[in-house]
């Protein structure tokens, strides 16, 4: 639970957009746009319906996580009116000075570059401010517009993940990628 005392949450900027800290009153937002169908099927984290509840609930976490230094989450926003258009985050792991990027983007926002731009930031905060040594991702084979986002950001493809995600009762294959600081530029 946030206090006074709590560890504020980073904001980030880039010439597009601002990541900042999810508030729970993006929950209705959150659950408009991740409620889509076509934005869940290719990603583990979310469920179909998705509902505000669900919303407020993982938005509660973060603020804990983030103290413990176990997730660091972000809320895309566009810098010229402020609209929320997606999420992204590090899972961390800071023992071994990595962590795991995930992300996702509304719809109607789809294919405008917004997140090659929130990638590139969040690797740079990574490698600069987290001081990580390895950022990795992976997504669905069938998905090949996250796999454009990694390759654009830099990520190197190192290998394809057998049946290694269960999705609605289906298993499917799953493309690993992975950045080293020192190939960040
Ligand atoms: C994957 C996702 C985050 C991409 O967001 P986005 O803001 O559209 O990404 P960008 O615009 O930065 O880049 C997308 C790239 O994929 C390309 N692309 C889009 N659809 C594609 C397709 N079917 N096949 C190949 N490339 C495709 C775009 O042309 C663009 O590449 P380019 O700049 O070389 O032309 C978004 O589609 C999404 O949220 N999908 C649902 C959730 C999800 O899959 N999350 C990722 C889980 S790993």
């Amino acid at each position: 639970m946030a206090t006074r005392s709590s560890k504020k949450r980073p904001t980030l900027k880039t010439e597009r957009l601002i990541l900042r800290p999810f508030a729970l009153n993006d929950a209705p937002r959150v659950a408009l746009l991740a409620g889509d169908r076509d934005v869940a099927k290719t990603t583990l984290a979310l469920g179909h319906p998705y509902e505000v509840s669900s919303a407020e609930n993982w938005i509660a976490t973060h603020q804990e996580g983030f103290e413990k230094s176990k997730q660091v989450v972000f809320a895309i926003t566009l810098k010229n009116n402020h609209e929320l258009i997606g999420a992204m985050g590090l899972v961390l792991n800071l023992d071994q000075e990595i962590a795991e990027l995930g992300y996702w983007i509304g719809k109607p926002y789809w294919s405008r570059g917004y997140c090659t731009d929130a990638a590139r930031e969040i690797l740079h905060f990574a490698f600069t401010k987290l001081s990580l040594n390895r950022v990795h991702a992976h997504h669905f084979s069938h998905n090949p517009a996250s796999g454009r986002v990694m390759q654009k950001v830099g990520m190197r493809h190192e290998g394809r993940l057998r049946q290694h995600v269960k999705k609605w009762g289906e298993f499917f294959d799953v493309e690993a990628y992975g950045i080293l600081r020192s190939e960040f530029v």
